[in-house]
């Protein structure tokens, strides 16, 4: 079977591709495909791979093309991780939002907004094109903000895209770890949005273990949510948020933190990539060592700022390696194999949670078999998740509407409806800002 990668150059490739040298099953992925409109990038991360399959006698053969028709024709799956504008466009989210005095990062508030609207054409012209050549492929979706870019892919896809994040499963791992639950024989009552969702019980043998949890100070104070969070809070909200929700319940903590950073986030990732791939040309070498080098750094600094606003300290050894290729990789299996697994998936709405209407693209547990990915029935959500799913939800519609019809107006509205942005004037000169720094909002008139 052949996988297609778009942003095959990108730096997380790798870890999809070590996945896939460890799976010998029938049905498996025997041709890699990368795209990436960068030469040098595909160059980069090949020598890695390469070096991945050094003694792997089945490993699977590696392509690479900046062809985009020609990387999806005849692709069983398609995996898609592209980052358009590139991580200097994901530093310029974060300064501009946060020099306007609002929450910039690269799936939250504005910056997620900005990401979002350059990033929409974009996913609907891959989406097209794979609709017409690749029909029966599964197109899986890691591009960021993953809810609403695959919202935007479904509407030319239907249920043939599915997107995926590692948050949700990392949360799952975690409070079953110490509530000292097996996690494959846990059910994880996880809804919301992408980045955007809360875990309102943990089922193990039809008993919800979470109250044991939310009782008992010192276990909560032996994770990374329970720490970023704190223990009241969680006992107050009776359920223990995705970690992007620190953004919203520590807003004013967050963004100052972000302000007073050396560096951004993106700013950070754009330097340490660019030696990266400088350090992965030379042919003196290993790419694979460079590469594992950096990873470790990307690792153990993420949501740095967060932890340190919130003193929750270091990340834990357990959670160093995030599980991205591992969702990814399971919801490939399943579907190919139709090895019934049940998943938090990206996948709209239908009639899950009733606030919302059938097309809206929400995060919650799937069944999925060979057929696709079917959302579980799921409680509904207290009233003040609901108001910022829904706050949120609208959001993402007007960055859809303003991508289809380049209104000017209709990015004015996402920005300004963000229960993160504060008001309407901010907005305006977000907008200003953006466009100005962007080439690829070039079409908001
Ligand atoms: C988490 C998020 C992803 C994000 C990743 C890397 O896994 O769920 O959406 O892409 O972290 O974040 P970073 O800041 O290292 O790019
Ligand atoms: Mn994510």
């Amino acid at each position: 079977m052949k996988l297609t990668i778009l942003g095959g150059g990108g730096f997380r490739v790798p870890l999809v591709y070590g996945a896939l040298l460890a799976d010998h099953g029938e049905g498996r992925v025997t041709e890699v495909v990368l795209h990436d409109p960068d030469d040098r990038r595909l160059r980069a991360v090949s020598r890695v791979l390469a070096e991945q399959a050094e003694d792997v006698p089945d490993a699977p053969v590696v392509a690479a093309t900046t062809d985009l028709d020609e990387a999806l024709r005849g692709a069983g799956f398609v995996f898609s991780a592209i980052r358009v504008g590139g991580l200097e466009g994901r530093a310029a989210d974060e300064r501009i939002a946060l020099a306007a005095g609002v929450l910039g990062q690269e799936t939250v508030g504005a910056g997620g907004i900005a990401y979002g609207l350059r990033t929409v054409p974009v996913a609907v012209d891959i989406a097209r094109r794979a609709a017409r050549l690749a029909p029966d492929a599964w197109v899986i979706n890691f591009t960021n903000p993953a809810g609403l870019v695959t919202e935007a892919m479904a509407r030319h896809l239907g249920d043939r895209v599915i997107g995926i994040c590692d948050s949700p499963v990392g949360l799952g791992r975690r409070i079953a770890r110490v509530l000292g639950a097996d996690p494959k024989h846990a059910f994880v009552d996880y809804v919301g949005l992408n980045h955007l969702g809360w875990v309102r019980a943990l089922r193990v043998a039809g008993r919800d273990e979470l109250p044991r949890l939310l009782g008992d100070p010192a276990l909560l104070g032996s994770f990374e949510e329970g720490r970023l969070f704190g223990a009241d809070w969680l006992r107050s909200l009776g359920a223990i948020p995705n970690e992007y929700l620190h953004y919203y319940y520590f807003n004013r903590e967050t963004v100052r933190a972000y302000q007073r950073a050396e560096r951004t986030r993106g700013a950070f990732l754009r330097d340490q990539q660019a030696r990266f791939y400088a350090e992965a040309a030379d042919p003196g070498v290993s790419a694979l060592r460079a590469w594992d080098r950096t990873r470790a750094e990307r690792e153990a600094t993420y949501m740095a700022e967060n932890r340190e606003s919130a003193g929750a300290g270091e990340r834990e050894e357990e959670d160093l390696s995030g599980g991205y290729e591992k969702v990814a990789l399971a919801l490939m299996r399943a579907i190919a194999r139709d090895e019934r697994a049940t998943l938090i998936l990206n996948v709209r709405n239908r009639s899950t949670l009733r606030v919302l209407d059938a097309d809206a693209v929400v995060e919650v547990p799937c069944l999925v078999d060979a057929g696709g990915a079917h959302p579980l029935a799921a409680d509904p959500l207290p009233g003040h998740a609901t108001g910022l799913v829904c706050a949120v939800k609208d959001v993402e519609r007007q960055v859809l509407s303003a991508a289809e019809s380049g209104s000017r107006a209709t990015a004015v509205k996402a920005f300004a409806l963000h229960p993160l942005v504060d008001s309407v004037n901010v907005a305006r000169r977000l907008v200003d800002e953006y466009a100005a720094a962007h080439p690829g909002l070039g079409y908001l008139k």
